[in-house]
């Protein structure tokens, strides 16, 4: 019988430095975050959703390069359990694409707000009730350290935006990730600095970040960055 993650003891779950503990406490962030966007509109909900795209992204990102391919490897239904959730990785990636350019008066932007979060709170309780669970019971402590230390070094360097034409598996994923993660990390640093920016220099600022988000485009389309899907959940 699998005990789910989130009410057990940091010291049960390996430790503080065990990718269990620190996925939990991700996991927490992203239900404050969550509780923060509701009733929020306009350039306050933009806002709020940054700072989930800004933790979801790159959180998800190290999931599948470094977690799911082991729990593939320890688990013999470690395919469909993680299966399931790079489909709603997919669709977090599709849902936040859309809203990018869904302007905030469209009345479609009420039902895409309201899946993005099902899809994310879903997310969290497949993880914390069956695979993070399951990989307790083939990981000792040691070993849950050691792979909070590796998810921790690539949820650094992974994308902070939404990719949905990348893979969602190695070595697709693996591939893209260094230069979506620059070119991701430059838009945010733009980003902010327009809105800092006297007005005059805005549009500047804007155009760059389009740039940017052009060239993102153009990595996320070349053939290596969609290898790995098996069966395929990029578009
Ligand atoms: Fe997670
Ligand atoms: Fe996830």
């Amino acid at each position: 019988m699998t005990r789910s993650i989130a009410h057990q003891a940091a010291e049960e779950l390996g430790g503080p430095g065990s990718v269990l503990v620190r996925q939990r406490a991700d996991h927490v962030r992203l239900d404050q975050l969550l509780h923060q966007l509701d009733g929020t509109t306009g350039a306050a909900q933009t806002r709020v959703l940054r700072r989930i795209d800004r933790l979801v992204f790159s959180h998800a990102f190290a999931e599948e390069t470094v977690l799911w391919p082991v729990l593939r490897r320890v688990l013999p239904d470690g395919e469909a359990l993680t299966l399931r959730v790079e489909e709603e990785h997919q669709e977090v990636n599709e849902l936040v694409s859309t809203l990018e350019t869904t302007p905030h008066d469209d009345p479609r932007r009420a039902a895409l707000l309201t899946r993005l979060v099902q899809v994310l709170r879903e997310d969290v309780r497949d993880e914390e009730d069956v695979l993070l669970p399951r990989l307790q019971e083939r990981v000792d402590a040691a070993g849950l350290r050691r792979l909070g230390r590796q998810w921790e070094l690539v949820r650094r360097i992974s994308p902070t935006r939404p990719h949905p034409t990348v893979s969602r598996r190695p070595p697709g994923n693996v591939l893209s990730a260094l230069p979506l993660s620059l070119l991701d990390r430059t838009r945010d640093l733009v980003d902010a600095g327009v809105q800092r920016a006297p007005s005059r220099l805005a549009p500047a600022g804007k155009a760059v970040s389009r740039g940017l988000a052009m060239v993102a485009g153009l990595v996320e389309r070349v053939p290596p960055a969609r290898t790995g899907d098996r069966p395929p959940t990029s578009r």
